[in-house]
């Protein structure tokens, strides 16, 4: 029965540092990841090729394809159908792509299930927007991640400036600005910390100190002791 399989959430905006702090804590837990934006992304992607736009006229078809996604991972590569998307899916324009499908409710709907079937022993460690909110609220750990704008649009900068993308900083800014406000207006699942969530500013903190207070956290509500 899955609630009997632990599972830990870290929530927060783009490039908060969630996906770094998340898998450093899996493989510190020895847990399964979760990470949701991944789908999110695909689904984008999938929307895009298929020559379609995010809005209520495609909802339907969007959350269809969402729903049966030829989704394959395998050595941290992310296929499609076979074929390798890992950089496909993390340009900026593909996370507005994730971000503007995931306003869809239809699309959130379909890709519930999937989410789901992460949660296997010996636990799961999500991470996401709506971990704690939507997929997991029985969650035993709930983490609300959080960074200053100035300083997530830096990461972001360094990050892409390493893969020899090039972009400038006031633009990657107000780009995940924009992301930040539609992710957090939207009517479903809008981005906000569970009632039950800890809150974790990292904007200060080293990966490895925002690691430590995860794990310490986890250690005190330890669902097995
Ligand atoms: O974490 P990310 O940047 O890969 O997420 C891409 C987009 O997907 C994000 O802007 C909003 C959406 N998303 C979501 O709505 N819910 C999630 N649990 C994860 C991502």
């Amino acid at each position: 029965e899955a609630a009997e399989v632990p599972v830990l959430c870290i929530d927060g905006p783009t490039a908060s540092g969630k996906g770094t702090l998340a898998v450093a804590v899996a493989y510190q837990l020895g847990y399964h990841y979760l990470d949701s934006g991944t789908l999110y992304r695909v689904a984008g992607l999938t929307m895009r090729r298929n020559g379609l736009e995010a809005d209520a006229a495609h909802e339907a078809r969007i959350a269809e394809l969402a729903r049966t996604l030829p989704l394959r991972f395998a050595d941290g590569k992310v296929l499609l159908a076979g074929e390798d998307v890992s950089d496909a899916i993390r340009t900026e324009a593909a996370g507005m792509d994730a971000s503007r499908v995931s306003a869809l409710p239809a699309v959130r709907e379909a890709l519930l299930a999937l989410q789901k079937s992460f949660r296997r022993l010996p636990g799961l460690m999500a991470d996401g927007r709506d971990m704690g909110t939507v997929v997991f609220p029985d969650a035993d750990l709930k983490v609300y991640l959080t960074a200053s704008a100035a300083q997530r649009a830096e990461r972001r900068h360094k990050q892409l400036i390493s893969k020899g993308i090039s972009t400038t900083l006031d633009s990657l800014r107000a780009d995940l600005e924009a992301r930040d406000l539609r992710d957090s207006s939207r009517s479903v699942a809008p981005l906000k910390p569970a009632p039950d969530a800890r809150l974790l500013d990292n904007s200060a903190l080293s990966v490895e100190q925002s690691v430590e207070q995860v794990i310490a956290w986890w250690q005190e509500v330890q669902p097995f002791g």
